[in-house]
């Protein structure tokens, strides 16, 4: 199914309100369901949803005051969910092995004992990740951050998250996930396909994310600076002028895009060498206090590392079907591959195993935000800087990176490459954090 660009508008995704807030932890619930929602203008498609939205509700939890969130799985399958990029016990993180049986429900605990940053929640059942991700079980997860208040970056209405993705539809509108990725043909920006937004000629502070289970975007606004303030965990030390930035499935980025030279009546256009995602119409004056200072937030030194290690992502066939392997080994929920003492500080050499065929991978880690040292022996680009915990890993592209393994959580958590068709095949591992 075809649909003219820039013919509906993008929604933004509601807030959920807490059920009951207790004057230390806001209780939340959310259902994990099927729904008919409308992606395409004036079709229904089936999807599976949180609480019946094909992006789920956004949570906004702030630092220093836990949340806890109950969700039900009404789903015929098991389920469950992760809190991507959340530091949280082993018990709350959606391991991929840890699911919510049909007609059942659980309960996760996310402290918040983080700085602010755009997170997410979405599926993580082993096998299953890729395809319900990619039938809309992915949410917004903001941690807006007090010691961030007096930055007075744009808020409210101006501060804006944007979960792009791809999709495929079929003649009967319903979303199509047997093909593989590249037949993806349509891009949603908050579940809506290639739409425009209405936006007032002052800053606005966008949220991206990249939700889809399998595609890069190499985003640009026809050459307009985009103003990079936060990467994956968070605030980055300066803002960076941007014309164009990528971003990897799972990852995310911060922009502050100042609209205000541009006359009402200006449509600016957000798109990849493949096609526009979205536009933005500049259709009205508005008042603005806010501001992009000049620093924003430092990054805590580089602890001394103790450990070296090497992770090395790979696809191997051994019949029709490949397996999805990292150190050559597939995803065994059983073994632990690295165990790795609470406190301490790692380097890691991730590899793209793959790159004589020129696929490419991503990574991802559980639990902490790590740091890239550099990426094909060069020092990062701003793609890469900040806290991050998901990178891009083309072919040919090895990148080291440095974790303090620090926090108050000991247990089991899982790293992977977040192409969920790959984690799904066994392109994933275990880590055990020991005290
Ligand atoms: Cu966004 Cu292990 O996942
Ligand atoms: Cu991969």
């Amino acid at each position: 199914a075809g649909v003219p660009e820039f013919s509906v508008q993008m929604p933004v995704p509601k807030v959920l309100q807490p059920f009951k807030g207790d004057p230390d932890i806001d209780f939340y619930r959310v259902a994990i369901k099927q729904a008919n929602s409308e992606i395409l203008p004036g079709v229904q498609t089936p999807v599976l949803t949180y609480n019946g939205d094909f992006v789920g509700p956004t949570i906004r939890a702030r630092t220093g005051r836990p949340v806890s969130v109950t969700f039900t799985n009404q789903l015929a399958e098991h389920a469950n969910v992760h809190l991507h990029g959340g530091h949280v016990a082993p018990s709350s993180d959606g391991h991929p092995m840890d699911t919510i049986a049909p007609n059942g429900y659980r309960t996760y605990s996310y402290p918040n004992r983080q700085q602010g940053a755009t997170l997410w929640y979405h599926a993580h059942s082993h096998h299953t990740e890729a395809e319900h991700v990619y039938r809309g079980q992915h949410g917004f997860y903001i941690i807006d951050d007090p010691a961030e208040a007096h930055l007075r970056l744009p808020s409210g209405k101006y501060d804006v998250p944007i979960m792009l993705r791809d999709a495929l539809f079929d003649e009967a509108g319903k979303l199509d996930f047997l093909s593989p990725p590249p037949f993806r043909n349509i891009d949603l920006a908050n579940g809506r396909p290639q739409p425009y937004f209405p936006v007032a000629a002052r800053k606005y502070r966008f949220r991206f994310l990249n939700s889809a289970t399998e595609r890069n975007y190499i985003l640009n606004l026809g050459g307009v600076d985009m103003i990079q303030i936060a990467s994956d965990g968070g605030l980055l030390p300066v803002p960076v002028p941007r014309k164009e930035f990528r971003l990897s499935s799972g990852e995310r980025i911060e922009v502050v895009i100042d609209f205000s030279k541009f006359p009402v009546g200006t449509k600016l256009v957000l798109g990849d060498v493949q096609r526009p995602v979205l536009r933005f119409d500049v259709t009205s004056k508005a008042f603005d206090d806010s501001r992009v200072p000049d620093t924003l937030r430092a990054l805590p030194g580089l602890a001394t590392p103790t450990f070296e290690r090497t992770v090395d992502m790979a696809t191997v066939f051994n019949g029709e079907i490949p397996d999805g392997v990292i150190n050559g080994k597939i995803f065994d929920p059983n073994r632990v591959d690295f165990t790795i003492k609470r406190g301490t500080t790692e380097i890691w050499n991730i590899i793209n195993g793959d790159s004589a065929q020129g696929w490419a991978h991503n990574f991802h880690m559980h639990l902490i935000q790590f740091r890239v040292l550099s990426r094909a022996g060069r020092p990062p680009e701003p793609d890469d800087r900040g806290r991050k915990d998901t990178i891009m890993m083309p072919a040919n592209e090895p990148v080291r990176i440095q974790a303090t393994f620090d926090g108050d959580f000991t247990g089991r958590y899982v790293y992977h490459c977040h192409f969920l068709e790959h984690s799904s095949i066994g392109m994933m591992a275990q880590m055990e954090i020991t005290p």
